[in-house]
């Protein structure tokens, strides 16, 4: 992880980053693969009633005991890093000299405290605050405090902020808030990721310029909030696949585009549509942070939440977002290229009535052409792992997906020397029809 920018020789050094980089990211060494981590919001919402719900109010206990939990059951050696507190942490009213306060019932050892924990544990500290004059929930915003929030923040051992974009006034003040908070942020020499939802409350009003939030923003949410509901998760597809022209481009190692939370291992989705929230968070280089109750969650959830292979897709260090390469009927195909020329691909079957469906691709869709050319070897992801061996340019594949469930695959190129020169595999399934 690298040092925030905070000398004018390190501001000279991330430009010439910047200029060499071309992308023009927020060059603060950090988020150069997609966050990973914790949050509160979707599960615990703004449950401040300790004395009703002491076990999912929002509280330090609740953070310290995921802290705990991210590394007694697992989850900090996949690579989940980031414990997060959203919104409803703070006291109504800020302290004597304006700065922003916990609520002293719900946090009586204060942020700092709670910042050493987690870092005591080898994690780090979210924390969430507002553009505006207010919250979405309604406590203080940052309006007129950037400088001075960002230094509390700092002060305090925080790694990242959330920072939302409720009660912003004008366009141009929502602009200028998510610009002089990274700056702010900047400034105090620390290293926070910064989470922006600026485009989202942009788009309304406004098209986002996307290289401008990447070189502000290490990530950023498009669309709206996520709901423990598959109609949530498909939207969410649907929304970043209309969309996908004007933003999977812009998205690479420093800044990504944020679907927002996981919801797996709640109420809300079945198990294949666990499976098709985790496979294509894994193809959308999402930052995956889990909004979930570590402390009960099933082995199967948890299993998906941990699978090395998927997390190794979505961290891919050459850091380009997948999209959808077609919809066809029920079905979506979608692509991400990674490193190595490999490419991770995902079979989504959106039809919410019958039994599992068959899909049938031929390979020279995948890659432009190229990744199965002259051959390449297929290894099936998820649900299970299953290796479906050596393919060529000319293969078609016939994928069994259940209803709202998704197979993810990872499809790597063997090259042409006599050396590596395939033999077709006809016994694995799916078996390949060759034209
Ligand atoms: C929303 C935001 C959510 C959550 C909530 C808190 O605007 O998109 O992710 O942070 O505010 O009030």
């Amino acid at each position: 992880m690298g040092t925030a920018v905070g000398s004018w020789q390190g501001a000279t050094l991330a430009w010439v980053l910047v200029l060499l980089a071309g992308a023009g990211a927020l060059e603060n060494g950090l988020a150069r693969t997609p966050t990973m981590g914790w949050l509160h919001w979707e599960r615990f919402l703004c449950s401040t009633d300790c004395a009703l719900e002491p076990l999912s109010c929002v509280s330090e206990q609740l953070f310290m005991q995921m802290a705990d939990l991210m590394v007694s059951d697992g989850w900090k050696d996949v690579g989940y890093e980031y414990v997060c507190i959203d919104d409803c942490w703070m006291s109504l009213t800020r302290d004597h000299q304006d700065r922003l306060q916990p609520d002293p019932e719900r946090f009586p050892s204060g942020i700092r405290k709670l910042a050493d924990y987690v870092h005591s544990k080898g994690l780090k500290l979210g924390i969430y605050g507002d553009v505006g004059n207010k919250t979405c929930a309604g406590f203080p915003g940052s309006y007129g405090y950037y400088d001075l929030d960002a230094q509390t923040f700092a002060d305090w051992g925080v790694d990242l902020l959330k920072f939302d974009g409720c009660n912003y006034g004008t366009q141009d003040q929502l602009a200028e808030g998510y610009r002089n908070m990274s700056l702010a942020l900047n400034k105090t020499g620390r290293s926070i990721v910064y989470s922006c939802e600026w485009p989202l409350y942009m788009r309304p009003m406004q098209k986002p310029n996307y290289t401008e939030i990447k070189h502000y923003c290490n990530h950023w949410r498009n669309f709206a909030d996520i709901y423990d509901a598959w109609n949530s998760v498909k939207n969410t597809l649907e929304w970043t696949a209309l969309h996908q022209d004007s933003i999977v481009d812009v998205a690479g190692p420093g800044g990504w585009n944020d679907p927002d939370m996981l919801v797996i291992g709640n109420f809300g989705l079945s198990w294949d549509q666990q499976l098709t929230q985790m496979a294509l968070w894994a193809i959308m280089a999402a930052p995956l942070l889990m909004s979930n109750d570590l402390r009960h969650i099933s082995p199967q959830a948890k299993w998906l939440l941990q699978n090395k292979d998927v997390i190794a897709i979505n961290q891919d260090p050459l850091g380009k977002q997948g999209y959808r390469i077609t919809k066809d009927n029920n079905f979506e195909l979608w692509e991400r290229p990674l490193s190595g020329g490999a490419y991770a691909v995902a079979v989504m079957n959106r039809q919410e009535i019958g039994g599992p469906q068959i899909f049938s691709f031929s390979t020279s869709f995948l890659g432009n052409g190229l990744a199965c050319n002259p051959a390449c070897s297929i290894q099936q992801i998820l649900p299970t792992s299953e290796d479906w061996g050596l393919h060529n340019w000319v293969s078609f594949l016939n994928t069994e997906v259940n209803p709202t469930g998704t197979v993810l695959l990872k499809v790597v190129v063997i090259g042409e020397s006599p050396a590596e020169k395939p033999v077709m595999n006809i016994n694995k399934k799916p078996s390949p029809d060759i034209l």
